[in-house]
C-alpha cells in the first residue's frame, strides 16, 4: 500500500469532509441494530461511530496505527484494530463498509481484498463502498507530476482509481455481484483556504514526494498552484476546489 504518513489530528480537523461526504456512503449502507459491520479503513473512525449510532456492532480496521489510536481514543467503546485489509482473517459480517480508503490499495492488490470481503460475508449481506473513481483528482496529479518531471524527479507513484466496468467484473470473479454502481464527478470544496490545496497536497501526496528536498518541494506546490488557480481556485471565497470523482457500489454475493 503507499505509504502516506497519516497525521490523525490534521486529517480530522482539516479535511473533515471525507466523513462528512461518507455520511451518505453510511445511508446507503442503512445498518440495522444488531448487524456485524466490518469498516474498513475506517481512519479516526468518524463513520465507525456513525454506524455504531445505528445499533450495529461495528468493527473497523486500519493500516495506519496512528489513525487507529485516534479512534481508540475519540471511541473507546467502540472495536478498532491495526489491520491490513490484504491480510485480515474475518470473523463473519453482514455488511462491509470501505469509504475513502480503497484507492490507497495498489490494483494489484485488490483481488487479495475482495477476496477477504467476500469471505467475511459469506453467502449473504453487502458490500457497500466508496472510493476514488476513474478521472479522480486528475488535474491535481497531472499538474504534480508535471512540475515533478519538469525537476527530473520520477512519478511512477499512483493511487488506484478504476471505472464501474474495469472494478464490476473484479468484484464479479469474488462472487460479489453489482446491484449498484455509479461514476460521478464530485467537486470538493478542500479546507484551509488559500493553502487548501497545499494542504491537501502535503497530507495526501507523501509518496508523490519521495525524495524530493524541502526546498524543491515547495517550489513544486507554487507550480502545482500557478497552474491550478485559473481552473480550481475561486479567489473571491478564497477556495480550492479538487476534481474528485467517486466510484460508488453496493455488491452482494450471487445468489
Ligand atoms: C480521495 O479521497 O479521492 C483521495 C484522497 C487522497 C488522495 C487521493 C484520493
Amino acid at each position: 500500500m503507499p505509504d502516506n504518513e497519516w497525521d490523525p489530528e490534521d486529517y480530522d480537523e482539516g479535511h473533515g469532509f471525507v466523513a462528512e461526504y461518507g455520511r451518505d456512503v453510511v445511508r446507503l449502507l442503512d445498518p440495522q441494530p444488531g448487524e456485524r459491520i466490518l469498516d474498513l479503513g475506517c481512519g479516526t473512525g468518524t463513520l465507525t461511530a456513525v454506524i455504531a449510532d445505528s445499533g450495529a456492532e461495528v468493527v473497523g480496521i486500519d493500516a495506519a496505527e496512528s489513525m487507529v489510536e485516534q479512534a481508540r481514543e475519540r471511541y473507546p467503546d467502540l472495536h478498532f484494530a491495526v489491520a491490513d485489509a490484504r491480510e485480515y482473517e474475518p470473523d463473519a459480517f453482514d455488511a462491509v463498509f470501505s469509504n475513502a480508503a480503497l484507492h490507497w490499495i495498489p490494483d494489484e492488490d485488490h483481488d487479495a481484498v475482495l477476496s477477504m470481503v467476500s469471505e467475511a460475508l459469506g453467502e449473504t449481506g453487502r458490500f457497500v463502498a466508496e472510493f476514488g473513481g476513474r478521472g479522480n483528482v486528475q488535474r491535481v496529479e497531472r499538474a504534480v507530476r508535471a512540475e515533478l518531471d519538469a525537476r527530473g524527479y520520477d512519478t511512477n507513484h499512483s493511487w488506484y482509481f478504476p471505472s464501474v466496468g474495469e472494478y464490476a467484473p473484479r468484484l464479479a470473479a469474488h462472487g460479489l455481484e453489482v446491484t449498484d454502481a455509479a461514476l460521478f464527478d464530485r467537486p470538493t470544496e478542500l479546507d484551509g483556504g488559500a493553502s487548501g490545496l497545499r494542504e491537501w497536497v502535503g497530507m495526501f501526496g507523501d509518496e508523490l514526494f519521495e525524495g524530493v528536498s524541502e526546498a524543491d518541494r515547495e517550489a513544486i506546490l507554487d507550480g502545482v498552484e500557478e497552474r491550478l488557480r485559473p481552473d480550481l481556485y475561486d479567489s473571491e471565497t478564497e477556495t480550492w476546489t479538487a476534481d474528485y470523482r467517486r466510484l460508488r457500489f453496493v455488491a452482494e454475493p450471487t445468489r
